[in-house]
This record gives structure tokens, C-alpha cells and sequence, in this order.
């Protein structure tokens, strides 16, 4: 990466991180690469546990990667063996085509002066000043004063805390504390910067000005971002691909628009619960199954989705007419559209009329409906009729 700050390196790069001979050319592509990755821990009373089991994926350079999963799912191990806190059991982890695993304890210091690592609850020392938390992994690899402040000065303006490069973290709020950790984080002029759970200790105003911290560091940088969350909005706003972890394995990776507009796997569905619209409890106590449908004149609901797999953004006119029997009313009734990296998707909830007429069945009416439905729509369900 080019030094954007005007300070020359300082750090060497170690002669132990060269690239591994054994990586092939497809594998060495991304900044980070996890090859079959498995990682067993001893665990109480020697009983092993499997934290991740067959883990294959590709961060590319530049990008801003995602990882998601319930609680234990294996994210922070993840994460640790990026930066060599921890070894894979089994694969490799490379990063820019450098196997981790096979570092040694020189290698590895050089590893993480290339690896910036943001955490949840800071981790700032309190007896040192905003300046000084900032200043201190250049200190300890022995950087020259002159170039240290330099370097402060010019992340604390970065980061828009310059007026506070005195203070001491007690005094700063959960938002100062986390630019002065990605600050921190970034005084080595990493390639990679890592971000577990970063904003989760933050209230959603200041999490957003974070997330726009990253995004600006990502793009004007170009720096990698690896970032853990539990917040599906996080993913939304700030990432480019995301890779969706369940019990140690990858069952979900994509573009964001994609894997959001089409969740394929259950453990995906259930982390975006927070940001689809699901059908609103009156709604749900109201409708009926379909085979249970004995009048010729009936209102159904049906389940609408848009994946943003199309070009052009939702037709709703198109949509109305192909629900529309004769001229019967169509109604909007739930649910809405976002746009995901300019991709338009979301669910909505539609009620139609539909009745018996000229010898076609309500049934047959609902079939033809969903058939020319389906031509405005990526999915279209009955979800019964109210
Ligand atoms: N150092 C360790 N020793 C033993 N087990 C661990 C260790 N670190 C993590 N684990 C286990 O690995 C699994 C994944 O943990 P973790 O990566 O922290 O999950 P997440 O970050 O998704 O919540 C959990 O079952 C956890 O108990
Ligand atoms: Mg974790």
C-alpha cells in the first residue's frame, strides 16, 4: 500500500515473508485466502472441538468482506487466523500469499504491522492520552519521534479527533474511544485492517458515523476490511461480499445484494429476520390456507420478492395489471423495497381479488395470476387468502 501519510516505512518487511512456494496462482489471488481451513481446540478436559471445519474463502484486495454468524459460530477464530493468533489445524490461511502458519515469531511481528485489528470494547490504555494509545506500536518497533507525530497528527485528522489528542480514553465517548482503536490500528499502515464486532458496543447514530469512518479509510486507503458483526445493517451499508458462518462452517458467501436479496440457507434467513419485512401478526392471524378456499370470490395474499437479479428496478404498474382479474383491486399491504449496491430488493406483501368466472375456477384463477405475476417479479407466493 502506498504510504498516504507522507511518512516513510519504517518497518522492513521481515525476510521470512516471502511468498509461500507451495500457494498456487488461483489461491494467492486475494488478500486473504483460507484454503480448506479446519481448526480444532483442545477444550475442557481434553475433549477437542472443531471451531471450523472446511473453510474456503477468498478476500479480495480492496474490498470490504463481511463475516456473519450466531454467537459461537467460529467468527473470531476466524479473524485470528489472519493475523497468526491463532494456527489452522488443518489448510492454510495466506495472507497476500503468505502462508501464516508456517511463520515464525519474526515473521509474524512483521505479519501484524501489515494487519490493523479494530475490537469491541477498544481496548485502549487508560493511563496513556489519545496521542499516546496512537503512537504506540510505532514506538514499540522503534519508529523516530519526529516521524511518530507526523504520523499521529495525521491519523487524529483522519479519524476527526484532533482536538482531543490529549484527552485520556476516560474522558472520550464510546464512538471517540473506536477512532482512536481504528487509529491505532491503521498507525502501521496496514494492507488489512480486521474488525471484530467493532460497532457493537455502540449506540446506532454513532455505529453509522463508524461505518462511514471505515468506508472513507477503505476507499481513499485502499485498504482490505474483514469486519464480524451481528448487525445485518452493518453488512448492508458497508460491505461488499459476506460470508455467512454456521458451527465452523461456511454455508453462504456472495456479493451482499445477492446473498441478501436470495438468502439460500436457513442460518441466513434467520440472521436477516432483523431486516425482512415478515408478515405483521394481524396479517398472520387472519389468513387461511388456500386448499381451504370454498367461496368463488376471494381476496388472497401473496408474498412478492425482488432478489435485484434484474437490471431495471420493480415494476410495480406491471406487477398491478398481472394481478388484477377484470379490473379488481390490487393492494399494497406490507413489506418494502431497499436498495443494496444498486441492486433494488425486498418483499411485498400484496392482496389480490380473484373469483370465479366464465368456467375457470378460483383455483385455475390463481394459478394463470401467479404465472403472469411471476413475469414482474423474482418470487411470487400465495400465502393463503384472508
Ligand atoms: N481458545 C479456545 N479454546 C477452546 N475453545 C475455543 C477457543 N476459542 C474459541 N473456542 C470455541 O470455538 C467456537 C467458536 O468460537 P468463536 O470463534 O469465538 O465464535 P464467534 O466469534 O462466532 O462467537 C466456540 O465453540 C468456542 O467455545
Ligand atoms: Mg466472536
Amino acid at each position: 500500500m502506498a504510504n498516504l501519510f507522507d511518512v516513510p516505512q519504517f518497518i522492513e518487511d521481515a525476510p521470512s515473508l516471502i511468498a509461500d512456494p507451495d500457494s498456487n496462482a488461483t489461491s494467492t489471488q486475494g488478500a486473504v485466502v483460507f484454503d480448506n481451513v479446519g481448526k480444532v481446540f483442545s477444550g475442557a478436559r481434553g475433549v477437542p472441538t472443531a471451531a471450523l471445519a472446511n473453510v474456503t474463502l477468498n478476500v479480495a484486495h480492496g474490498e470490504v468482506f463481511g463475516i456473519i454468524g450466531r454467537s459461537g459460530a467460529g467468527k473470531s477464530t476466524l479473524l485470528r487466523l489472519v493475523n497468526g493468533l491463532e494456527k489452522p489445524s488443518s489448510g492454510a490461511v495466506r495472507v497476500n500469499g503468505v502462508s501464516v502458519g508456517k511463520l515464525d515469531e519474526r515473521g509474524l511481528v512483521t505479519l501484524r504491522r501489515r494487519i490493523g485489528m479494530v475490537f469491541q470494547h477498544f481496548n485502549l490504555l487508560s493511563a496513556k492520552t489519545v496521542r499516546e494509545n496512537i503512537a504506540l506500536p510505532l514506538k514499540i518497533a522503534g519508529v523516530p519521534k519526529a516521524a511518530i507525530d507526523k504520523k499521529v497528527d495525521a491519523l487524529l485528522e483522519l479519524v476527526g479527533l484532533a482536538a482531543k489528542r490529549d484527552a485520556y480514553p476516560a474522558s472520550l465517548s464510546g464512538g471517540q474511544k473506536q477512532r482512536v482503536g481504528i487509529a491505532r490500528a491503521l498507525v502501521t499502515d496496514p494492507d488489512i485492517l480486521l474488525c471484530d464486532e467493532a460497532t457493537s458496543a455502540l449506540d446506532p447514530e454513532t455505529t453509522q458515523a463508524i461505518l462511514a469512518l471505515l468506508r472513507d479509510i477503505n476507499r481513499r486507503l485502499n485498504l482490505t476490511v474483514v469486519l464480524i458483526t451481528h448487525e445485518m445493517q452493518v453488512i448492508r451499508e458497508v460491505c461488499d461480499t459476506v460470508a455467512v458462518i454456521e458451527r465452523g462452517e461456511v454455508v453462504e458467501t456472495g456479493p451482499v445484494w445477492r446473498v441478501f436479496g436470495d438468502p439460500q440457507h436457513d442460518a441466513t434467513r434467520a440472521l436477516l429476520r432483523t431486516l425482512v419485512h415478515d408478515l405483521p401478526a394481524d396479517l398472520a392471524d387472519r389468513v387461511k390456507p388456500l386448499r381451504d378456499i370454498a367461496q368463488a370470490d376471494a381476496r388472497i395474499l401473496l408474498d412478492v420478492r425482488f432478489t435485484g437479479d434484474d437490471a431495471r428496478d420493480p415494476d410495480l404498474a406491471g406487477l398491478t395489471s398481472a394481478l388484477s382479474i377484470d379490473g379488481s383491486s390490487v393492494r399494497f399491504v406490507h413489506g418494502g423495497i431497499d436498495r443494496i449496491q444498486g441492486h433494488a430488493q425486498g418483499r411485498l406483501v400484496v392482496s389480490a381479488q380473484v373469483r370465479a368466472s366464465g368456467g375457470i375456477t378460483v383455483h385455475a384463477q390463481i394459478a394463470a395470476l401467479l404465472e403472469r405475476a411471476r413475469g414482474h417479479a423474482n418470487h411470487v407466493e400465495v400465502l393463503g387468502y384472508v
